[in-house]
């Protein structure tokens, strides 16, 4: 997408995140999935966990508050300002950087998470290589590398036009385009009101199950486990969603 940065999706959104997607996915079982995580790891070395595009901390915070070190990542000075507002922010180390290569030296973690599609914001696949290579490298021996992603369904290329929210004072449309060859999709809220318009716009890649996991062989992982949400729901044909734990080949 022309004019379209790392930054833009955070930078635009932080100002609505909390208020459209608070509820997406239950924060406090994907805090406690992996809390028990570095927990498991702890006895590997032990160590913090790392958020990639930590946002406002919608999951960060939660995790926290159980006690677990937290550190998280974002490109977005916009939303780290949200996440730094709220009670218990202080607890949380965050760092403006890209999750491709996050700029944290050579600090190691006992699980780098990724959650809610965000691997899917680095639209080049090379990227999400180079993310799996930076998050494979930093685990402490036994560390996990969990990553939250939608199953892409086989689909056509579409383009749709929906309203997203209709109020006497205001209304967001929702425009976007899917390319399934390309395996990417693109949009904008339209946010309007007598204030004016805000441009809200987003651009995924979304890779298949099969892609992640090759990611995660030429990074040095594998496959520990394949759950259809944080409630270690068992992973079916028929799952919208996975919760991948990678962990060091052996
Ligand atoms: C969909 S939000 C998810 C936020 C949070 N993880 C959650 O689950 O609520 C995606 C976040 O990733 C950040 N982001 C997008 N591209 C990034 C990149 N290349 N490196 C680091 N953060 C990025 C955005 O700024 C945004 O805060």
């Amino acid at each position: 997408m022309d004019g379209y940065d790392p930054a833009t999706y955070g930078d635009r959104f932080a100002s609505v995140y909390d208020d459209w997607y608070a509820g997406i996915t239950d924060a406090k079982t994907c805090a406690e999935l992996l809390a028990d995580l570095a927990d498991l790891d702890h006895e590997a070395g032990g160590g913090p966990v790392l958020e990639l595009g930590i946002g406002t901390g919608r999951l960060a915070l939660p995790l926290s508050a159980l006690g677990v070190q937290v550190v998280g990542v974002d490109t977005s000075e916009a939303m780290l300002a949200a996440l730094a507002a709220k009670p218990g922010a202080g607890a949380i180390e965050t760092v403006v950087g890209d999750m491709a290569d996050p700029p944290l030296g050579d600090r190691r973690f006992a699980v780098v998470f990724v959650a809610y599609n965000t691997l899917f914001n680095l639209v080049d696949p090379a990227d999400q290589q180079r993310c799996f290579d930076s998050a494979a490298g930093r685990l402490v021996p036994g560390g996990s590398f969990v990553v939250e992603a939608f199953v892409p369904a086989p689909g056509q290329a579409q383009q749709s036009v929906a309203p997203r929210t209709i109020t006497a004072d205001r209304v967001v449309l929702s425009v976007s385009q899917t390319d399934p060859g390309r395996q990417e999709a693109m949009g904008q809220y339209l946010d309007i009101s007598e204030a004016g318009i805000a441009l809200r716009p987003w651009h995924i890649r979304w890779s298949t199950l099969d892609e992640l996991d090759a990611m995660a062989v030429r990074s040095g992982l594998v496959l520990a486990d394949r759950w259809a949400d944080w409630d270690r729901t068992p992973f079916g044909v028929d799952s919208p969603s996975h919760v991948s734990r990678y962990t060091p080949a052996p």
